[in-house]
């Protein structure tokens, strides 16, 4: 190196002589460390320029079009970040002690991009919902997915009595951060989180962090598995028992458990967690006048941080059609159950088309599909059609009967509506 460098300065005296160019054929290379080009406000970095010859000792010198300019040394230090250090940085080296006054080529240049917003990782859950046996993957992940995160995950514990705008407070599920460091400094997409044996209804939360001293994240908003077991310590039921309802129709939703304060919680379409609107909250009942938006998985919330088992509510507009009258709760396997059809003031009696998973499978002048002893295979989607005209589609949960655990509720869950008046609040 040493020598092809003396060769080639030969060669670039002669060119400065001749052309009155004073560079070195060197390109040094810009570093940052750690090698993270999209950073946080408040994180470290360093920038550094790199000029792969030890024979020589250099200034040096930076261009950027960020705020902030490095002095004239090689190393820059970003002790805490900030928009204004965002922009491309390129630097040269100045010969020392040089009566030619000779420099580098510049390097290429490298971009840092800070931001000033925190970033908030985004939880999701799969599956949504439990079955039995089947373990839950958490899976946290963080906007620009730049590198070198570490992930810690909490599950979240309802906080009702004091006042707390995050309304959980968030265990460590586990000591040690989950690191997507390897040993070598490589990185992996390893930002999963898997849960075995999880029965219940549960919450979970993560956030990530990294460098020296850590730089934290947010936490993400709160994310759920949810149990349909109505014998879990806690459930939920809804009156009048049906997953569909119409705009405007009056729905109570009841905690039920050995727990004396409760909330219902939503969590909507819209991939976002609500209070739920209860119009009035007697006891443990919440009462809602539906509306559109409602439709949504519910489940209660005790003060002494257990969920309850969830369920699905879905809330067609009276305009639209009929809905499907069928059990919000899962049916167990050998029971009888009976689907039917309705309009906002009347159930309907006779010409009711059923689907189950998109397949006609009753057509004819029936108003009900009776099923007399529910086996697996009839889980699925089911709507209904009157008119040509359909309702939503609801999901039907058949439950083994291995599945079962001693309780008082009923084992043959019928769904019916006795007549029009259920369905008429005026
Ligand atoms: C070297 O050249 C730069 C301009 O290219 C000038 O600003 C600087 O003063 C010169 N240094 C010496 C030691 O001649
Ligand atoms: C900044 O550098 C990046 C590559 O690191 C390049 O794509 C971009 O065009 C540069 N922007 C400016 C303004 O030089
Ligand atoms: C890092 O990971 C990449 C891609 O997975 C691989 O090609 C490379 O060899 C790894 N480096 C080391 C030092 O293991
Ligand atoms: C709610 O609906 C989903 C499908 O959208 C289904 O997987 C889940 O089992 C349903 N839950 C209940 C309690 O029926
Ligand atoms: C429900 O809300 C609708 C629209 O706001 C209103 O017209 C209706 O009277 C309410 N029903 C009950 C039972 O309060
Ligand atoms: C309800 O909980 C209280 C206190 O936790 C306990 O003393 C009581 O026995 C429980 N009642 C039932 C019916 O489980
Ligand atoms: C239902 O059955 C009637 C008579 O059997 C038939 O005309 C009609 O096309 C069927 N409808 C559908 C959607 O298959
Ligand atoms: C369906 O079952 C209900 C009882 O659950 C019964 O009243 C009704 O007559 C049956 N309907 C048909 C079409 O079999």
């Amino acid at each position: 190196m040493g020598h092809s460098l003396l060769c080639m300065m030969g060669f670039f005296l002669l060119g400065t002589a001749v052309y009155g160019n004073a560079e070195v054929p060197i390109k040094p290379t810009v570093i940052l460390q750690p090698p993270w080009t999209q950073i946080y406000r408040g994180e470290r970095s360093t920038v550094r320029c790199e000029i792969h010859d030890e024979d020589i000792e250099w200034d040096y010198e930076w261009e950027t079009n960020s705020h902030r300019k490095p002095p004239n040394q090689n190393e820059y230090r970003i002790i805490s970040a900030s928009s204004s250090y965002s922009g491309n940085y390129s630097c040269r080296g100045r010969m020392k002690s040089s009566q030619h006054n000779k420099t580098t080529e510049w390097s290429d240049s490298v971009r840092l991009a800070v931001s000033d917003n925190k970033p908030r990782p985004v939880l999701t859950v799969s599956p949504s919902w439990l079955s039995p046996g089947a373990s839950v993957t958490l899976n946290c992940e963080v906007e620009h997915p730049s590198a070198g995160w570490s992930f810690y995950w909490y599950k979240a514990v309802p906080e009702l009595k004091t006042y707390n705008y995050r309304s959980y407070n968030f265990d460590l599920l586990s000591d040690n951060p989950y690191s997507n460091r390897l040993p070598d400094g490589n990185t992996t997409a390893q930002d999963s989180y898997i849960i075995h044996e999880q029965t219940s209804t549960a919450g979970y939360v993560c956030r990530a962090g990294r460098g020296d001293p850590e730089y934290h994240t947010d936490y993400s908003e709160p994310n759920f598995v949810w149990s349909e077991d109505v014998h879990s310590a806690a459930s939920l039921t809804v009156s009048p028992d049906r997953v569909q309802h119409f705009t405007s129709d009056s729905v109570s939703l009841t905690c039920e458990g050995n727990f004396t304060e409760w909330r219902v919680r939503k969590f909507s379409e819209d991939g976002r967690l609500y209070s739920s609107n209860c119009r009035t909250l007697t006891g443990s009942t919440c009462n809602i006048n539906t509306s559109k938006s409602d439709t949504a998985v519910y489940w209660c919330e005790s003060g002494s941080g257990e969920f309850s088992s969830a369920v699905n509510i879905t809330v067609q507009d009276y305009h639209s059609g009929p809905i499907l009258v069928s059990p919000v709760h899962p049916v167990t396997e050998g029971a009888s159950v009976s689907l039917s059809c309705s309009l906002k003031r009347k159930k309907i009696l006779s010409n009711v088309f059923f689907y189950h998973n998109d397949k006609l499978i009753q057509n004819d002048t029936r108003g009900e599909l009776n099923i007399s002893a529910v086996s697996k295979s009839d889980e699925g989607f089911y709507k209904c059609q009157f008119l040509g005209e359909e309702s939503p589609h609801s999901w039907m949960s058949v439950k083994g009967e291995q599945d079962q655990r001693v309780s008082s509720s009923p084992q043959r869950i019928s769904v019916g509506i006795a007549g029009g008046d259920d369905l008429d609040p005026f």
